[in-house]
């Protein structure tokens, strides 16, 4: 390589134009994803606190959010479901009940946007008194992996049938993308992808989601670390986005984005599939609450936050940024 000062990097940096011209990284509004939480217990949006900007949507506010960010070009959304406090139960069972939320809202959605993709988690925390993704041993000291995994085909099922166009399971039991993609075939469903919470870290950042849906963990004796990943590993993130993709897993994903990017961009190197991104409740709270604060620029931190995932190699993010992001791209 030409040494200094034959060669002078600034020059390719010298003018908008330039720069522009050379920059290996774009974003798009056809790589986001835009959560949305919905819930059916207030007659209008009601504001997430620690998520400025966020709100849980009423039925109707959900098509409007969703509407809107067609217009901006966004055409895949994961919509979670706020379930009423009553409507929890230590098994929740709620989640397979006809009147599950979730269900009307994907089939409204459905009917009303033939054309754009609809995500559905497939965990049962919304729907858990206690919070955790599964059902719990009798004992209560450990979430009961094959029972949650039996539970988890089914509401598979249940939202295809409602309309969601891949499920996305993110509750990190083993064995439950090969199961959710055999119970999705054998009911006819083999044309609803499994977009796969791989690599997905017991995290803090979760913290302000858990306010969303309330989902805050009640038992103590039990810990997401029991089936999410330590934070200090990459290797068996590696494995367990192998076993996935092995199991059948159409897209995977990694969970928080911006702490991992170390691990986004070795699994998007080696992937045969797409991957996913999710820049997470708390990534999205720390950035509005620094910006509040007069910290951070607040348009400025969010491209940048947004730009980092993608040029480390994200082909799909998920982010509560999303609409925001797209109309300032516009
Ligand atoms: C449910 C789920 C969680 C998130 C997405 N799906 C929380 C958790 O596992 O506790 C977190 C998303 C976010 O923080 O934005 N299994």
């Amino acid at each position: 390589m030409t040494p200094f000062p034959a060669r002078r990097l600034r020059r390719n940096r010298s003018s908008d134009a330039t720069r522009s011209l050379l920059r290996e990284t774009r974003l798009h509004p056809h790589d986001f994803i835009y959560p949305l939480f919905v819930q059916d217990s207030s007659p209008s949006p009601s504001p997430v606190l620690s998520m400025p900007g966020v709100f849980r949507h009423t039925p109707d506010s959900l098509l409007e959010e969703v509407a809107k960010a067609s217009a901006a070009g966004i055409c895949a959304f994961a919509i979670f479901p706020c379930i009423r406090p009553d409507l929890k139960s230590p098994t929740g069972a709620h989640a397979l009940s006809e009147k599950n939320l979730l269900f009307s809202s994907l089939r409204s959605l459905r009917s009303s946007f033939p054309n754009l993709i609809f995500i559905a988690d497939v965990a049962l925390d919304p729907y858990t008194d206690h919070g955790h993704d599964g059902i719990l041993t009798p004992s209560g000291n450990d979430v009961d992996n094959d029972q949650t995994v039996a539970a988890l085909c089914e509401l598979a099922v249940a939202e295809a049938s409602a309309g969601a166009s891949w499920v996305a399971p993110s509750d990190m039991m083993d064995g439950r993308v090969a199961a959710i993609r055999h119970a999705l075939d054998a009911a006819g469903f083999a044309s609803v992808s499994i977009l796969s919470y791989a690599a997905k870290f017991a995290s803090a950042y979760y913290g302000p989601f858990r306010d969303a849906v309330g989902s805050k963990i009640g038992k103590k004796s039990i810990s997401k670390a029991s089936y999410q990943l330590d934070p200090a590993n990459a290797r068996e993130a590696l494995l367990e986005t192998r076993m996935d993709i092995a199991e059948g897993a159409d897209l995977v994903m990694v969970k928080p984005a911006g702490p991992y990017l170390d691990i986004l961009g070795k699994i998007a190197e080696n992937s045969p599939v797409p991957v996913c991104a999710y820049q997470v409740s708390g990534e999205y709270a720390q950035i509005c609450a620094a910006a509040k604060m007069g910290w951070l620029d607040y348009e400025q931190t969010r491209f940048e936050s947004l730009l980092a995932i993608k040029r480390a190699g994200a082909d799909l993010i998920l982010s509560y940024f999303a609409l925001e992001a797209c109309s300032a791209l516009q």
